[in-house]
């Protein structure tokens, strides 16, 4: 075998190279609502479900003008993500970013995001919440 070949350890460094890079590459950009954006009274469970699996490294956009007075908030578990109890929340976008190309959340961490929106009664009566769990991508 000639010294300027590849070894079996450089040949699965460069497969795995190869390999984030077709990740990177698919990663999808996902319109939340699709061309409903992220409003009160759509049901975001419902367009969850039918729209998973979701995949890591994902781009969620979330799309909503200041005047619809809209936010997107990661709550921290399940029964704060149930009863719609923002005293742990984490804001991630504020009324005004929602404008414009939206706002964009990657999906780069291995866990359950709960996204909701902290304004008025919009997770509570208006169904502005959703449950996303990352798949790997192969
Ligand atoms: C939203 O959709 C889910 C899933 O289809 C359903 O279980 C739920 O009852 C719906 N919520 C409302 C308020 O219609
Ligand atoms: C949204 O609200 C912010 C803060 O009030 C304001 O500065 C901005 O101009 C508004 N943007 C639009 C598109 O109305």
């Amino acid at each position: 075998m000639a010294s300027s070949g590849f070894n079996a350890q450089q040949i699965i460094l460069l497969l795995a190279v190869a390999a984030s890079l077709l990740t990177v590459t698919r990663a999808a950009m996902v319109v939340v609502g699709d061309s409903g954006n992220w409003r009160y009274g759509y049901n975001y469970t419902e367009w969850a479900a039918n729209t998973a699996p979701f995949y890591f490294q994902d781009t969620l956009v979330f799309k909503y003008d200041n005047a619809t007075v809209h936010s997107v908030y990661m709550m921290p578990n399940l029964r704060s993500y149930l009863q719609c109890d923002f005293s742990k929340a984490k804001l991630l976008a504020d009324p005004t970013q929602g404008g414009g190309d939206g706002f964009r959340f990657v999906l780069n961490q291995w866990r359950v995001f709960y996204f909701a929106s902290g304004e008025g009664n919009d997770c509570k009566d208006g169904q502005m919440k959703m449950v996303v769990v990352p798949w790997p991508r192969f």
